[in-house]
């Protein structure tokens, strides 16, 4: 199968696209590299095309011919997007519209989206399902909640089935080591926690102790980022085999608070480094935890490394081979 990876020279995309190529899959990468980096693609080639240029997209697919895309390519950081919403709808939703657009021309049948638990706002229950209320609190998760719609409009007069994965909160890098995340600047907790541990960063800073919860810390659930990416193939096998077009959440249904995730990162990295308590920021939900039941029955997901400290060693020994390339 053909499958075009929009965004794959990036943290997830790059992983998936690994995957894919071990699997078989004749894969080819688009990424404008505004945030990726072409070392990261390790399979197929890269064509470093804005999905902002709509010509030149549509070449590229009309070339490819790929029976199914991964939708990775966005904009992704929520204070930036409060800066800049227009660069943000520009980026992710009309992105979206010409990626449909440049799928219906080359007669591209399947479409897996990257989208975001950052769509349920705050949540009224935990974990949370699928058909809760979907009110984002800032411009990103808007833009993905716009691409969703366009996507599900679009589906049902194109034919192009597909299946929109909410992710919660994603970490970990390639068991192997090869790749893993690099950002510039990293929000992500156990980025930043791994990051303070390797000595990159001088302290963590923890966001908020007064939420309600048991230790007054918000509570998140991760996800390895290669157990993420098999959702992804779950998803495409089973469009594949008829499956009908739908939305799952992907976590593991099970939350960890930020002092438990800090604790942990001190006893695999074995650093007990300094951690400063601030104010909350804006807009932390106190809990987002999925509930995963639509993955593990409708896509058959069985993931392999729910376990929080195998997610933080994977993310630690990346993070000290990187520091040796930089
Ligand atoms: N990391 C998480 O925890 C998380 C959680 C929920 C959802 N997501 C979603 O997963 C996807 C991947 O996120 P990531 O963490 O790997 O981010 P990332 O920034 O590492 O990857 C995004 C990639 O898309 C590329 N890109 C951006 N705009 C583009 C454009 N207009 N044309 C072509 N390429 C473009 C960037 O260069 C980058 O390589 C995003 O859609 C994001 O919204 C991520």
């Amino acid at each position: 199968m053909r499958i075009l990876v929009t965004g794959g020279a990036g943290y997830i995309g790059s992983h998936m696209v690994k995957l894919l190529g071990e699997r078989g899959y004749e894969v080819l990468t688009v990424d404008n590299l505004s945030e990726g980096n072409p070392w990261a693609v390790l399979y197929g080639d890269l064509r470093v095309v804005d999905l902002l240029n709509y010509k030149a997209l549509e070449e590229v697919f009309l070339e490819f011919k790929p029976e199914a895309v991964i939708h990775f390519a966005a904009k992704v950081k929520v204070p930036e997007s409060v800066r800049k919403p227009l660069l943000y709808y520009e980026n992710n939703f009309v992105g979206t519209l010409n990626l449909l657009q440049a799928m219906q021309r080359a007669g591209t049948k399947y479409l897996v989206f990257s989208s975001t638990a950052a769509l349920y706002g705050i949540p009224q229950r935990i974990p949370v399902k699928e058909e809760d209320p979907t009110e984002p609190i800032n411009p990103y998760g808007w833009s993905k909640l716009f691409a969703e719609r366009a996507i599900r409009d679009f589906s049902s007069v194109s034919g192009i089935s597909y299946a929109i994965l909410r992710y919660f909160n994603v970490a970990g890098a390639d068991p192997e080591g090869k790749i893993g995340q690099v950002s510039k600047e990293p929000t992500h907790l156990i980025l930043r926690a791994v990051k303070v541990a390797t000595g990159q960063i001088p302290y963590l800073e923890v966001f908020g102790t007064d939420y309600p919860t048991p230790d007054g810390t918000c509570i998140r659930d991760f996800v390895h980022v290669v157990d993420l990416c098999q959702a992804h193939i779950s998803a495409l096998d089973y469009l594949q085999k008829g499956g009908k077009s739908d939305i799952f959440n992907i976590g593991y249904g099970r939350g960890y608070s930020v002092l438990e995730v800090i604790q942990r990162v001190k006893e695999v990295s074995g650093v007990d480094f300094k951690v400063v308590y601030a104010n909350r920021r804006e807009g932390d939900p106190p809990a987002l935890v999925a509930d995963n039941t639509k993955a593990k029955e409708v896509l058959k997901w069985q993931p392999k490394y729910d376990d929080l400290s195998f997610i933080i060693e994977t993310a630690l020994n990346w993070e000290k081979s990187y520091i040796h390339c930089q």
